[in-house]
């Protein structure tokens, strides 16, 4: 498998990087909009897409430039617990950005994670994503953007290793037992996330440095390090970083500097 040259930008903090990860999400809602009249994004959990998430609602400019009323938002992966829960993506997701924007609350497709069983959970989901994407059995639904983190053991979305949610071509969404936190979670599978039109990692903190160093430039093996996986097949990849998480980059990337 050879190296895919993904576009990586560092940043000389968390705070620019949210600004510069948001400027993208507006950026790609506008150029949907205007392409396909529609923008489907993939959202993520975790720290660092909050960030981006709240200036998404609280910065005028950027909030007015994304088209809300064409934006469909759905979620690459849901922790297994109701959508009031507190690990909850979807009411982390709420309560940063889609409650504060206005989105039609009809574009907003969650993962039915407080389903008992998280298989039905995964079907559901597949089959939400079949039917807005207008999809037939054997098509992939396209995202135009698809947020995603990285966690410091190399796992992105609910892909960890040692799991067969790494290796599923067939499926779109799968459930996935993960037994470092004991706990199942349900997930967009790889050929999902690389059939889309744009896919930015949002990689912050030092604790991120060695995981982001292997991705990049470590040996490529996806089953210990499954964010190497992502390989958009016609589509562009981005890592937006700081510099304490690209600390440990051989090929320095220069810093960039905010714009405004
Ligand atoms: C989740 C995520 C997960 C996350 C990374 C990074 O549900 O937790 O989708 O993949 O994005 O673990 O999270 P942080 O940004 O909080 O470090």
């Amino acid at each position: 498998m050879a190296r895919l040259t993904p576009e990586v930008r560092v940043w000389e903090s968390a705070d620019a990087l949210f600004r510069a990860a948001a400027a993208a999400f507006a950026r790609h809602a506008a150029d949907a909009r205007q392409e396909r009249g529609a923008f489907r994004v993939a959202l993520s959990g975790g720290e660092t897409p909050r960030g981006v998430y709240a200036l998404l609602a609280q910065d005028p400019v950027l909030r007015a430039s994304v088209p809300w009323d064409r934006t469909e938002v759905f979620w690459g992966d849901e922790r297994h617990v109701p959508p009031e829960h507190p690990d909850s993506n979807y009411r982390m997701a709420k309560e940063a950005l889609l409650s504060r924007v206005p989105i039609p609350a009809s574009h907003v497709h969650r993962i039915r994670a407080e389903l008992p069983d998280a298989r039905d959970a995964a079907d559901d989901y597949e089959a939400t994503v079949r039917s807005v994407f207008g999809l037939s059995e054997d098509e992939l639904p396209r995202f135009d953007f698809v947020l995603l983190g990285l966690g410091p053991d190399g796992h992105t979305a609910s892909l960890f290793r040692g799991t067969s949610a790494l290796s599923e071509q067939r499926r779109l969404v799968v459930s996935t037992w993960v037994e470092k936190f004991r706990a199942d979670r349900i997930t967009m599978t790889p050929p999902v996330f690389n059939n889309a039109a744009a896919v930015a990692f949002l990689v912050s903190g030092e604790d991120k440095a060695e995981a982001l160093q292997i991705i990049l430039e470590g040996p490529i093996e996806p089953a210990k390090y499954p964010a190497q996986l992502i390989r958009p097949v016609s589509g562009r990849l981005f890592f937006f970083a700081d510099k304490a998480a690209a600390s440990k980059l051989s090929q320095s990337a220069a810093v960039e500097r905010p714009s405004s």
